[in-house]
């Protein structure tokens, strides 16, 4: 009975106060601009919220891209905070990346530099700052990439921003009594597009197309119109499908995007609003009436909330007269997709997701990957270049979480030994994984070694990101390592023939010319000793002896990048290693 009430309230709300749907500014070229900044902004008519945005007061300006550009990024922080901005979804090294390590002080500009590698799709950028995502993407900061190719160039698809393509973010947040944005919070009952609330659009009776994206800090959307009609998905996270999907719901966790085809074609005149039917979630869904698997167990400030479980408008089209050159033919193919092969597979790493506390209080976090938090000094993965990969993610805890790795896009392989269904089985980053389900995905790291900046995974419920439910992986290329290596002639040798990275089993051999005290030290990133070892070499001649890990050192070392220096005779010789556990 209650729930029917405040549903009609909300109705009679949306029905007297709409808003025009602000569409976010664009920038194109090669040199971009960004100037991250505190603002503030009128989510209530008459009232002031403090923000922060991009360029702005709220969100950022949508950049555009093409394949194969080499784009050069000015980022300009004049938050009062450090931060930094990443390219989610986007193939770039990880020192461009912007993850938790590569930071943005006040007053100060990065500047990334990169090839644009990917497909054509719908991308986007937000803050990452370590325990401070939450923070910087509630405010306001995040803005949407938009990537163009020839392949995507080549199919008739409605592409004008603005007029017949539009971006659409969906972001619930808290608004506290002075309508201050509260962060973090449970109880996101204020839903807003792109930073309006009560949005209304008017929209052309045409195919038009829209890209979606979850922007919230943990709300799950379940996507239809309003009369049920079908829509078509034509992409995914990381670009389009192989074809179009005809869909009447589409789901959409926090980090993950869609683009979608609506023909709007015979009805000029008309209104239909784009929902969530949030009714229809099963328990164990933030969104849902119970966010974990059971009725008993909820989150602190979740409920009451009108979202919860029910079903919602996220925005109101007005069907206005066409343009002059409209689209109005939905393609059935897309482009050529080709998933990488279980027959390819390298290495297959397994993941699970849990929660801290059990029973009731499960849900109020901490949540952990692999039965760990996050460290900032700890490597969790080391993957040799080119590898191809299989990650199996189990979820133990009682809520859907969405995995999100940086670097790569994968392929859905299957969800608790079942193919995905076609609207997941284009490229993707993100996956919500629900409780108890375990999701298999296939991918690849190419292109970016580095084993100074790691790259992130992590679940994109940024509530548990901030929490520590995060983990990062570097991407070393062995080959280059031992080419780096210096020979060193006679006296004393470190012979490159032995692998790098170093593992337990890893063997360091050396040469002698003479008998003599040989000194081992290790040290960690920080340049901090974690070990030393000292043993005499008496034989005459050239000699060979070695320390075998397994048995002398890294026994008790994590996985992670270290330093190991030989001492010989005064002389000595510092190599960079890399620990595999
Ligand atoms: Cu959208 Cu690691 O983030
Ligand atoms: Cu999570």
């Amino acid at each position: 009975m209650k729930r029917i009430i405040i549903s009609t309230l909300t109705l009679l709300s949306i029905s007297l106060t709409q808003n025009t749907l602000i569409i976010p500014d664009t920038l194109s070229g090669t040199d971009l601009n960004l100037t991250l900044q505190n603002g503030t902004f009128s989510f209530y008519e008459g009232i002031s919220t403090t923000t922060m945005g991009a360029n702005g007061n709220i969100l950022g300006p949508t950049l555009i891209m093409n394949n194969g550009d080499f784009v050069d990024i000015k980022v300009t922080n004049q938050l009062a905070d450090t931060t930094t901005i990443h390219w989610h979804g986007m193939h770039v090294s990880s020192e461009n990346d912007g993850g938790p390590h590569t930071t943005i002080a006040p007053g100060v500009t990065w500047n990334p530099k990169f090839s644009v590698l990917d497909k054509a799709g719908t991308y986007w950028y937000h803050p990452h700052l370590h325990e401070k995502t939450n923070l910087h993407v509630s405010k306001g900061i995040a803005g949407f990439i938009i990537v163009r190719d020839s392949e995507e160039a080549a199919l008739n698809l409605p592409r004008t921003y603005g007029i017949d393509d539009f971006p659409l973010v969906f972001q619930t947040k808290t608004f506290d009594s002075n309508k201050e944005i509260v962060v973090p919070s449970n109880a996101d009952s204020v839903l807003m597009v792109n930073a309006t609330i009560n949005a209304t659009l008017d929209v052309p009776a045409q195919v038009v197309r829209f890209r979606l994206l979850d922007g919230s800090s943990q709300r799950v959307f379940n996507i239809g119109l309003s009369d049920n009609r079908s829509f078509s998905q034509i992409g995914s996270d990381g670009g389009l499908l192989e074809s179009s999907n005809t869909v009447t719901r589409l789901q959409l966790a926090p980090g993950e995007r869609a683009e979608v085809l609506i023909d709007f074609s015979s009805m000029e005149g008309e209104t239909i609003s784009l929902m969530s039917y949030a009714s229809e979630f099963g328990n164990g869904i933030y969104g849902a009436t119970y966010p974990g698997m059971g009725t008993g167990i909820t989150m602190d400030g979740y409920n009451p909330n009108v979202l919860n479980g029910n079903d919602f408008s996220l925005i109101e089209f007005k069907v206005v007269s066409p343009t002059s050159n409209p689209i109005t033919s939905i393609p059935e193919t897309l482009v050529a997709v080709t998933p990488l092969l279980e027959s390819d597979v390298d290495t297959t790493r397994s993941f699970t997701l849990s929660a801290v506390a059990m029973g009731p209080n499960a849900l109020n976090g901490d949540f952990l990957i692999n039965g760990a938090s996050f460290k900032m000094d700890e490597i969790n993965e080391i993957i040799p270049l080119n590898n191809t990969e299989i990650w199996s993610i189990t979820n133990q805890s009682p809520i859907a979480h969405p995995f999100h790795i940086h670097d790569v896009q994968f392929y859905i392989l299957d969800r608790d030994g079942v193919k995905p269904s076609k609207a997941e089985a284009g490229r993707k980053d993100v996956v919500l994984v629900n409780p108890q389900e375990t999701v298999r995905f296939i991918t690849e790291f190419r292109d970016f070694a580095d084993d100074a900046v790691p790259y992130m995974y992590h679940c994109h419920m940024l509530t548990h990101e901030d929490q520590g439910m995060m983990g990062q992986f570097i991407v070393v290329d062995m080959l280059a390592s031992v080419d780096e290596f210096p020979l060193i002639a006679k006296e004393f040798s470190l012979h490159p023939s032995y692998p790098n990275p170093f593992n337990p089993k890893t063997i360091i051999k050396y040469e002698l010319s003479q008998p003599g005290l040989v000194a081992l030290t290790i040290y960690n990133i920080s340049g901090q000793e974690v070990a030393t070892l000292v043993k005499e070499s008496q034989s005459m001649g050239v000699y060979k002896s070695y320390w075998s890990g397994k048995n002398d050192i890294g026994r008790d070392m994590p996985s992670g990048i270290y330093f190991y220096t030989l001492k010989m005779n005064g002389e000595s010789r510092t190599r960079k290693m890399v620990l595999m556990r």
